[in-house]
């Protein structure tokens, strides 16, 4: 069986000191494949060396991969504090008192008694039912307010108090609405995930994260070829169709895939790719050790941006906002 030795895995340096390793496994089953795939997939990837995890309750499979942890810890083969989890509060749960019952549950099912990493979701409180498809509204769904999020955030630093916790994080956030919230906090988030891959690199946010001291961690790092129907639109490109990525790929004798991990680490986000696949997640992992690309390779793969956004959120619309670019503040205000 392949090992891949997680102390060759290169790591990153949160604002906190902590080291994390430079790739983690997803667990989102994109309303495709099952609880039982998913954790089978987070059983093989422990044995094979991955040690960081991103799980979130709306998944809806932290109870099996909970199971898959504590055998895996019993068993030895890996040591707790070996591990980096991550889970995260979902947007019906934002309420006073839920996010507690939220995390309590989490841990419940995840078998734990601390989070590495807890993050807010979504910033909005705004449902859809799990499986829904892309025309489906919330008549309930609201706009993004300071001070329902704080009202959130305040629940999520009481959880660091308690040491349930170690790291809070944010996701799918903007600058405008970094900016409103960042000076407010007084546990600041070490970590938020936003989508990013070769086709939407994303710059001006990255940039704004990494000034601040935040370590990005990059969701949908492949471009999600197997993403739920819901987030799939005529115009949206398949990173791993891009010719000069392909390119690429031929040259290091690799699936275009692994070459979107690579630029992605070099890069020094820290990307968290999904397969359930044993030979994809091997070879994501090993990735990390072997064969890096060149400057010029880098440099082409920066080219191929084109601002393509996969995970558009429309189902978390408010009544009156117009398209999903009205989440995203692209005038660089928050859209209300
Ligand atoms: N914070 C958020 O709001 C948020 C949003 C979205 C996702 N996420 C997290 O990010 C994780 C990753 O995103 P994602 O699952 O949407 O997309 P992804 O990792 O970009 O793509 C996953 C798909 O890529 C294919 N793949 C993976 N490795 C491969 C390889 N070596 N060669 C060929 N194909 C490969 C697999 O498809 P096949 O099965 O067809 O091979 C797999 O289903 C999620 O699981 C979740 O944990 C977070």
């Amino acid at each position: 069986m392949a090992f891949i030795d997680p102390k060759l895995v290169p790591k990153r340096k949160l604002s906190n000191g902590q080291e994390i390793p430079c790739m983690g496994m997803g667990t989102f089953g994109s309303d495709r494949f099952t609880p039982e795939q998913v954790s089978g997939a987070v059983a093989g990837a422990i044995r094979i060396g991955y040690r960081l995890f991103d799980c979130a309750s709306v998944y809806g499979n932290e109870d099996l991969i909970g199971e898959v942890f504590e055998a895996a810890i019993r068993e030895g083969v890996v040591k707790r504090e070996e591990l980096f989890i991550t889970s995260k509060v979902w947007n019906d749960m934002h309420g006073q008192g839920d996010v507690l019952l939220s995390c309590a549950k989490t841990l419940k099912d995840l078998r734990l008694d601390y989070l590495d990493f807890y993050f807010v979701h979504w910033p909005f409180p705004n449902y859809h039912a799990p499986g829904c498809d892309g025309d489906s509204r919330n008549p309930d769904s609201k706009p993004f307010s300071t001070e329902e999020f704080m009202s959130t955030w305040r629940q999520m630093e009481r959880l660091y108090d308690m040491g349930l916790v170690r790291n809070l994080g944010m996701s799918s956030m903007t600058i405008p609405k970094l900016e409103a919230v960042l000076p407010l906090c007084r546990i600041k988030p070490t970590v938020i995930e936003m989508e990013l891959h070769p086709c939407f690199q994303q710059p001006e946010l990255y940039d704004y994260v990494v000034a601040h001291g935040i370590q990005p961690i990059g969701f949908c790092p492949i471009g999600s070829p197997t993403r739920p129907d819901r987030d799939m639109t005529p115009d949206d490109i398949a990173d791993i169709r891009v010719p000069e990525l392909v390119e690429i790929a031929k040259a290091h004798g690799v699936h275009p895939a692994v070459i979107c991990l690579k630029w992605a680490v070099q890069r020094g986000q820290v990307p968290i790719p999904f397969s359930i696949h044993e030979n994809e997640y091997v070879s994501n992992l090993e990735s990390t050790v072997k064969d890096p690309l060149s400057e010029e390779e880098m440099a082409v793969l920066k080219g191929v941006d084109k601002n393509c956004r996969l995970i558009k959120g429309q189902v978390f619309l408010w009544p009156g906002a117009t398209s999903w670019h009205d989440l995203w503040d692209e005038d660089g205000v928050i859209v209300k």
